[in-house]
């Protein structure tokens, strides 16, 4: 019994890095995805790779920035699962490089409405759903930004802060409503975001190659491991947590 096994489980980034590592993982463990992302065709591309690999999956284009996407997102669950049991809200963009005083107020909206206020909607929604059927569990992808500063990333560091926040007191108000609400918080993984991140910030790259005392950075398979735990009845008893998948990142 693997834990999700026919469960209606929404993953949201699903169309690279740990979304899509997530995508083929829960797959491969039975679960009836719902995949969402604001990159279609990378999205569609990674339906095909589920199907092919004989996983239960659909695609629904969503930019989780967008209430209304969001609760059209978790409506198609609903509507052809018949209920939603699971979600791992992943999707997320990285920061642009500039100190505090640099940071555009554009930057910094940006970057609230995707990583923060896109979780919040996306919570919301699955939560409406998860209440109907008696319980549930959602898992945030956070980060070590979450839990301690990142050099350079303050517009992303303060998301990420708000996002274990979030986790924390959702998992409050519906614990006794059977949903368990967690988050994992990722070093560095290396996805087309860090890439990205290292673009414009050409020290990140060798500022994190230094502080991870496993010595090197982690693989999308390894964050979607443990968010597939946390979805599981394994983690009954957990709730309210930020967990460190880091190599020890926020151990030193
Ligand atoms: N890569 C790292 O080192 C690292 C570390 C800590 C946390 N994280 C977090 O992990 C999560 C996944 O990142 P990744 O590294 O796999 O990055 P990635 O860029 O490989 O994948 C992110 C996916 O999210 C999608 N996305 C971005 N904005 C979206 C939006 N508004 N609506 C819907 N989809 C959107 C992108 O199209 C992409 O497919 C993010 O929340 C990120 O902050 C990453």
């Amino acid at each position: 019994m693997s834990g999700i096994q026919d469960r209606s489980i929404i993953v949201t980034g699903s169309g690279s890095g740990i979304g899509h590592a997530a995508a083929i993982l829960f797959a491969q463990k039975g679960a009836k995805l719902t995949l969402a992302d604001r990159n279609a065709s990378e999205g569609e591309r990674v339906l095909e790779e589920v199907r092919a690999a004989g996983g239960t999956a659909q695609f629904v284009a969503t930019d989780i920035a967008d209430p209304a996407q969001v609760k059209a997102m978790v409506a198609k669950a609903v509507e052809t699962y018949g209920r939603l049991d699971g979600a791992f809200n992943n999707a997320g963009i990285p920061n642009v490089g500039k100190r505090t005083h640099e940071l555009e107020y554009s930057d910094w909206q940006r970057m609230i409405d995707i990583n923060l206020s896109g979780t919040f909607y996306c919570i919301k929604h699955e939560v409406e759903e998860m209440l109907k059927t008696g319980g549930g569990a959602i898992v945030n992808t956070c980060s070590v930004a979450g839990l301690v500063n990142v050099p350079g990333t303050a517009e992303y560091t303060a998301a990420k802060h708000g996002v274990a926040g979030l986790t924390k007191a959702a998992a409050v108000d519906y614990g006794h409503d059977n949903i368990r609400i967690n988050a994992i918080a990722p070093g560095t993984v290396y996805t087309e975001l860090f890439v990205k991140a290292c673009e414009v910030n050409p020290q990140l790259e060798e500022f994190c190659k230094g502080v991870h005392p496993i010595g090197r950075f982690s693989q999308p398979s390894e964050q979607a491991e443990a968010a597939l735990w946390l979805l599981t009845d394994a983690a009954s008893f957990v709730t309210g947590i930020i967990m460190p998948v880091d190599g020890g990142y926020t151990a030193v």
